[in-house]
């Protein structure tokens, strides 16, 4: 598992992270002392759809000064978003030293700094105590856990009773092979894609209720169509995932698209609520 986690860490690791988006906001002709979200929404959203898909997940419950755990975070940017729009008190952990060195930043850029924390740490041994959160968040990041049943267990132990657990993820239709590299794997070896039924019987037996799952595969695929052609004519923004893909980027995204296209992937979100406490 050491080597599996660190292997995931080199992939998605980019040195000196934040002064590259720093210096790419500059080129923007930007005020560094005057950035909004909305400046990093290219950057700090590293799931297909970015800050939209985030926006309307946010919708399905009333988040409102929730405490949130986003397993995964990346750069933070769904973090931000929940503590700026709904007044949640957020925290994100993730892989990634340097991501969370960029993120804890990158609130501070923002000046939300005040309602989201960042923490290096393993999605299976989540350093929190039982019943912390009364939401957990996550996009995007299952595909990187082999073991799903210490992911599931360990979201649903934090999560408080009556807390509701959010997911966007991409999840294997069937079991032909699937064309690499993708966003979050370069092989085949380091990727730990599953059917959402599996996922649904997992959180289903931890008492995890479905409160509902949404198929995202169709607008992820619209996505894809309109991003591509312009990313392939006039090259990436400044302000982009190429900066967290590299040189990748075109074959990665269009592989993505290719599977979401032929039945081999599909994109699904939802809710989950754990039970309210009993009183005997
Ligand atoms: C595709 S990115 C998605 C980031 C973020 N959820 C978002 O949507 O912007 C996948 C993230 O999962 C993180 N990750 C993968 N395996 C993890 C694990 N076992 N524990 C914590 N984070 C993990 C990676 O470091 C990476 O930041």
């Amino acid at each position: 598992m050491k080597n599996q986690n660190q292997h995931i860490e080199n992939h998605y690791h980019r040195e000196g992270l934040y002064e590259e988006i720093l210096q790419k906001l500059t080129e923007q002709h930007l005020d560094l002392n005057a950035i909004t979200r909305a400046n990093l929404a290219g950057v700090d959203e590293f799931h297909v759809r970015g800050a939209a898909v985030s926006k309307e997940l946010a919708k399905s419950i009333n988040l409102n000064n929730q405490i949130v755990l986003d397993v995964g975070c990346g750069l933070g940017g769904p973090c931000r978003m929940l503590a700026d729009l709904y007044n949640c008190s957020t925290t994100g952990i993730d892989l990634s030293k340097e991501y969370i060195r960029t993120a804890t930043l990158l609130s501070k850029l923002v000046g939300l700094d005040n309602k989201t924390t960042f923490t290096q740490g393993d999605a299976t041994e989540l350093p929190y105590k039982d019943n912390s959160f009364s939401v957990v968040w996550t996009q995007h990041v299952q595909m990187n856990i082999p073991n799903k049943e210490k992911l599931y267990s360990e979201i649903n132990r934090v999560l408080k009773p009556g807390g509701h657990f959010l997911f966007y993820d991409i999840f294997k239709k069937g079991t032909e092979l699937i064309t690499y590299p993708m966003p979050w794997a370069n092989e085949a070896t380091h990727s730990f894609l599953f059917p959402v039924d599996e996922m649904q019987n997992t959180t289903t037996k931890l008492g995890l209720t479905k409160v509902q799952h949404t198929n995202q595969t169709q607008d992820g695929i619209a996505f894809f169509k309109t991003l591509l052609p312009k990313i392939k004519e006039f090259g990436a923004p400044k302000i982009s995932l190429e900066l967290l893909m590299g040189t990748t980027t075109i074959s990665k995204h269009t592989n993505l698209l290719q599977h979401l296209q032929d039945n081999k992937l599909e994109l699904i979100s939802g809710v989950y609520k754990k039970q309210e406490d009993t009183l005997y």
